[in-house]
């Protein structure tokens, strides 16, 4: 997720004053490096955010029109190299761009061939470089930006400028959001409202497929294949804060509801169904050393902990690799066993956690394998383990982790397809993983489609002060993750309890005032669960199940049943935690507590 900005006026603005106000609006969108460009001043990029650009950007950097970008780094470490606005060889075409192009490599070798010299790891630039190529037949901006546009596979949200036309500038928009903004002798374009607000109420939403033309007086739409569009512009009423979290109330339902987008974009370019395989190119640089690695140690913390722990079950089932999962802050004080046929994972959304971190350089100093599932590009775990893969799922920036742990879990699960491949997983049995896989965006969104059910069970419980959450096999985690949320977002007791443990202790708090969420879709562990909620009943606990849809007997021995789709045992998790984070959202809620940002709690923890 990186944050566009671009404006053309003829009101006498300075347009590096403009985008710069604007691109503050946007740094929760990305803050690795930041860049802008103006047709009459020229281009300044930097690493770091828009305090770091304010610094470079000189006095004199004026103009009437301009494009400027705040990068979240996927491809390409964030240098200044590979910071937006990226350039084709002459200088003369200017694009900032979020998202990813998915045929890169391909259109890379095809634009070498014809002398195109490429300065950044960034697949962004391929698609200046087709631009300019068009021009050269074209000999217009807007064709040659429509033929290139037409060439892309991936998604995109763009903004492109001409040097030689600065008063015009193409948008377009495929899976990556993009606002233009209407004003009075001046038009804006950007990724959210948020840096349009303080000029114009008046904006258009684009849709996935269609492109739009901006100058001071007018804007025009049209789709890919040159059809006009017409849409009549809407008038925003939210207030800036409200535009960054895309008029949700707070940042975590905002990354809740971004759950499908996150799960599809952590699969993008990596998932070859027909093969039943993973293609995983960050881990590619361990090559050889990987595949003679016989056991794998997880090390996180909190819910990325929880995540591994799913892993463990994924990878020991189906890829045949013995797996433990140690808690960070505990690995290296424990003289742990390991040697160079080990691989240590580091599963972390931030990079940064210095427990995890920690527990990586302790398995270096034993001669193992390092690798993360890293969010953040460029973090230091990302940069000191040997290889790893990216997540992919775009700035999280509410304390709460809820979109990373969806695609810790998705990397987890396209781990075990490429593992598991090495170590004799059927073709058939990786094919029936991927195809699962697939449909999970459209599962998650079903469940996000019913959140009032979850919000009016939350306000039905809010009285109560202790919760047990119980599952088992892949669910058991699960139980922990739900418990996690529920504890550091509402301040009361919440236990994650692995269900088969539930009569070595914990059974003994069970009353009629201690509610337990119980896991009990449908899988191998469906008959056992119900037996453990029946020894709940039996000592008057209130029982709220969440089920497989069509599974109506189960509401007759529960209080309250919510339900999810179903898919294969080892996903189960990706779906099943979705309910249990929008509970304690709404819970938190409900109690009037600071959602975003949990007494007592940092996002990066960066501390020991
Ligand atoms: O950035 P990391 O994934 O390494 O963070 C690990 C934990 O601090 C984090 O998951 C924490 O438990 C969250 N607050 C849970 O929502």
């Amino acid at each position: 997720m990186c944050g566009i900005f671009a404006y053309t006026g003829s009101k006498g603005k300075n347009a590096a004053t403009v985008l710069m106000d604007g691109l503050l609006s946007l740094e929760y969108r990305g803050y690795d490096s930041a860049g802008i460009f103006l047709p009459e001043s020229g281009n300044v990029k930097t690493p770091g955010a828009v305090t770091e650009l304010r610094k470079k950007v000189p006095k004199e950097f004026k103009g009437k029109s301009g494009i400027a970008h705040l990068r979240w780094a996927t491809h390409g470490e964030p240098t200044e190299a590979n910071a937006h606005p990226h350039s084709d060889c002459t200088g003369q075409i200017m694009l900032v761009h979020n998202g990813i192009i998915e045929n890169f490599k391909e259109l890379k070798a095809r634009l070498e061939k014809t002398g195109h010299i490429f300065v950044s790891d960034s697949d962004t630039e391929i698609l200046v470089h087709l631009v300019e190529e068009h021009m050269k037949s074209e000999n217009d901006f807007e064709k040659a930006a429509l033929a290139a546009l037409n060439e892309v596979r991936g998604t995109y949200g763009i903004a492109m400028q001409y040097k030689h036309e600065p008063e015009r500038i193409i948008a377009a928009r495929m899976g990556s959001p993009i606002v233009l903004g209407l004003g009075d002798k001046e038009h804006f374009i950007a990724s959210d409202p948020s840096p349009i607000l303080p000029h114009t109420r008046t904006v258009v939403f684009l849709e996935d497929g269609e492109v739009a033309v901006i100058t001071p007086d007018k804007h025009r739409i049209f789709k890919l294949d040159s059809t006009g569009v017409h849409r009549s512009p809407e008038n925003i009423e939210w207030n800036a804060e409200e535009a960054q979290k895309g008029g949700y109330e707070h940042f975590m339902l905002k990354e809740i509801m971004e759950g499908p987008e996150v799960i599809e974009n952590t699969l993008r370019g990596r998932l070859v169904v027909d093969k039943g395989n993973a293609k995983l190119g960050g881990l590619e640089s361990a090559g050889a050393q990987l595949e003679n690695v016989d056991r794998i140690v997880v090390v996180a913390c909190g819910t990325a902990s929880y995540a591994g722990l799913v892993g463990e079950y994924m990878l020991e089932e189906h890829a045949k690799i013995p797996v433990e999962v140690e808690i960070g802050s505990e690995f290296r004080y424990k003289k742990p066993v390991i040697n160079e046929k080990t691989a240590v994972l580091a599963i972390s959304q931030s990079g940064e956690t210095l427990d995890t971190l920690e527990a990586v350089r302790e398995g270096k100093r034993r001669g193992a394998l390092t690798l993360g599932i890293v969010n953040a590009v460029g973090s230091t775990i990302a940069r000191e383990t040997d290889a790893g893969v990216y997540n992919h799922a775009g700035p999280e920036i509410s304390v709460a982790s809820t979109k990373a742990f969806l695609s810790q879990m998705t990397v987890l699960a396209l781990l075990t397809m490429f593992l598991g491949r090495l170590r004799g997983m059927t073709q058939e049995e990786g094919q029936e993983i991927a195809r699962a896989l697939k449909e999970l965006p459209a599962k998650v969104q079903r469940i996000l489609d019913n959140r009032q059910k979850i919000e009016a069970l939350a306000k039905k419980y809010i009285k109560n002060r202790d919760f047990l959450f119980i599952g088992r096999k892949y669910n058991y985690p699960v139980a922990y993750e739900g418990a996690i949320k529920l504890k550091e977002l509402s301040y009361i007791h919440a236990e994650g309890c692995g269900a088969g443990e539930m009569k070595h202790g914990p059974i003994a708090m069970i009353d009629e005032n201690f509610p337990t969420i119980a896991i009990v879709t449908k899988d191998s562990m469906y008959e056992k669960m119900i037996s453990n909620i029946h020894e709940i009943k039996a000592r008057k606990g209130p029982v709220i199940a969440l089920a497989s849809e069509g599974d109506s007997d189960i509401a007759k021995l529960v209080d309250d049943c919510l339900y999810v789709p179903e898919t294969i045992e080892m996903l189960s998790p990706i779906l099943n935690v979705v309910p249990l984070q929008l509970f304690a959202y709404y819970f938190a809620k409900e109690k009037g507590l600071n959602v975003d940002r949990p007494r007592n709690l940092a996002k990066s923890v960066t501390v020991e």
